[in-house]
């Protein structure tokens, strides 16, 4: 079993799984012939994410065999069972399922370790270019690509004010129903891209300043790439901006959320102007 006291020594490892997760999904999107069904939440599940889902618990629990695993696939378990845990495995074992249905490249690997409420390391694996972004709390956010590891940051508050704040919006939604939450004196540039964690991971880059997400969303969507946005100098808050909190409640389901590159702006102003 694996130590826990730092997480940061779990990094290497959950990489291995999320790879090797990514690597099913992405063999199976290849193939082309998934089976596809609807959950009780009306959203689309295929044998992709099961696969997904399955080796990653087992992987995580032969790595720590203390530690439970909460996943999207398999989380009807209650709070009065949920809450005397001190750590666990938060997987969503493929965000941006209907991306993947949809034949698009825009889906990813999540998983995270949560401390006592709150997400302590993340890694984003994404199947399709093998890139990985990953960040354990204190020891700064990176992306892998092609074997190599670069820090990675948000975009600078001089950055922001010199040029159109970049709005990370989802390819499938009509992008007037994020603008209009906006204050129109400011100027906006739309970047384009499909799944939750990767437009987080779009601010955590510095690709885009923020991305707000409106509508529901699960914990598992939110907490790996958190820890990323907070190691590159951003933040996760509700749209009250509040901060996001882990396993309090019997639902999973996260209030609306919006990610920040630069936590000292005045997002209150910015968003409240438009309402
Ligand atoms: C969804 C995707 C989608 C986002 C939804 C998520 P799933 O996750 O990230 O882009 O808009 O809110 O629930 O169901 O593909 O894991
Ligand atoms: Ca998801
Ligand atoms: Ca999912």
């Amino acid at each position: 079993m694996a130590a826990v006291n730092r997480p940061e020594q779990l990094i290497e490892s959950v990489i291995a799984i999320a790879t090797e997760a990514g690597q099913k999904i992405k063999a199976i999107f290849h193939q082309g012939d998934f089976e596809q069904t609807i959950k009780l939440d009306s959203t689309p599940v295929t044998s992709a994410d099961l696969a997904a889902h399955q080796v990653i618990c087992e992987r995580l629990m032969s790595l720590t065999p203390d530690i439970p695993v909460l996943s999207e696939e398999d989380a009807e378990i209650p709070l009065s069972i949920r809450e005397s845990w001190q750590r666990y495995w938060l997987v969503d074992p493929l965000d941006g399922t209907g991306e993947f249905i949809a034949g698009s490249n825009d889906f990813s690997v999540l998983i995270a370790l949560v401390d006592n409420h709150q997400p302590v390391l993340g890694v984003v694996y994404v199947p399709m270019t093998q890139e990985c972004y990953f960040a354990s709390l204190g020891n700064g956010a990176y992306k892998r690509s092609q074997g190599e590891d670069f820090p990675i940051h948000c975009r600078s508050g001089y950055e922001q004010n010199e040029s159109a704040l970049k709005l990370a919006v989802s390819r499938r939604q009509d992008p007037n129903t994020v603008l209009n939450m906006f204050n129109k004196k400011q100027d906006y540039e739309l970047v384009r891209l499909g799944g939750a964690a990767l437009k987080s991971c779009l601010v955590a880059e510095g690709q885009a300043d923020c991305y707000i997400r409106i509508g529901p969303t699960g914990e598992w969507d939110t907490a790996a790439a958190q820890v990323i946005i907070k190691e590159a100098g951003g933040q996760v808050m509700t749209t009250d901006l509040q901060p996001l909190t882990y396993n309090r409640r019997e639902t999973l389901e996260n209030p609306n959320f919006i990610v920040v590159g630069q936590s000292t702006r005045n997002w209150k102003d910015l968003l409240k102007a438009a309402s």
